[in-house]
């Protein structure tokens, strides 16, 4: 596979995950630094993906940890990983925008509303799930939106396997890594 049709599906997949619910890379692993420095990390959706900008959104509580994290310290990783194709990409992105939209927050259903509308703030100390009020008239509903600025990409394949680097610097022409 050239360098260049590796960045392409790499951007074909993730533009797939937006569309189809069970794509593996719909889910993902976010990583960020926590205050004392070490890393912290979460599965969240992709909502959002632009393969011209490299840029990717993903939904929040405005009072989660990740953004007190992102708001110190700009820079974090996505893992993704696709178990059939045995391919893992991961990008460092930086957090380039974090977007207040009420109007997005409106056209959610019932149902999603709720992850943005506790009482207590995510990650409050409860004595019982059920027991968690929720205020729909108040919401912390928030987009984060990322750039990517180099990605890892790696298949496992006999023979071979398959790892290469792209970079912004690099104008994303890539380079093969030795796996
Ligand atoms: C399948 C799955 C999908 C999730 N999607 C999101 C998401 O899109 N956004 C989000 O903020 N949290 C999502 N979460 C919850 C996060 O993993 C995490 O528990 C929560 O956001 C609090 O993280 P923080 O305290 O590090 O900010 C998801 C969890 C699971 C299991």
């Amino acid at each position: 596979m050239t360098l260049e049709n590796i960045l392409i599906d790499c951007k074909k997949q993730l533009t797939g995950a937006l569309n189809h619910k069970k794509h593996p890379f719909r889910y993902f692993t976010l990583a960020s630094t926590s205050k004392d420095g070490t890393p912290s990390l979460r599965t969240v959706v992709l909502r959002e993906f632009c393969a011209d900008e490299f840029s990717l959104t993903i939904f929040t509580d405005a009072r989660s940890k990740k953004v007190e994290e992102f708001k110190i310290n700009k820079w974090g990783k996505f893992l993704f990983y696709d178990t059939s194709r045995l391919v893992q990409i991961i990008l460092h992105v930086k957090m380039i925008e974090f977007i207040d939209l009420n109007n997005d927050f409106k056209l959610l259903p019932k149902p999603s509303k709720k992850d943005y509308t506790s009482i207590p703030k995510p990650g409050t100390k409860i004595q019982s799930p059920e027991k968690v009020k929720y205020d729909y008239s108040k919401d912390y509903f928030r987009k984060i939106i990322f750039q990517a600025v180099n990605l890892e990409y790696l298949k496992l394949a006999r023979p071979t396997h398959i790892r290469a680097f792209f970079s912004y610097e690099d104008k994303w022409k890539g380079t093969y890594l030795v796996p």
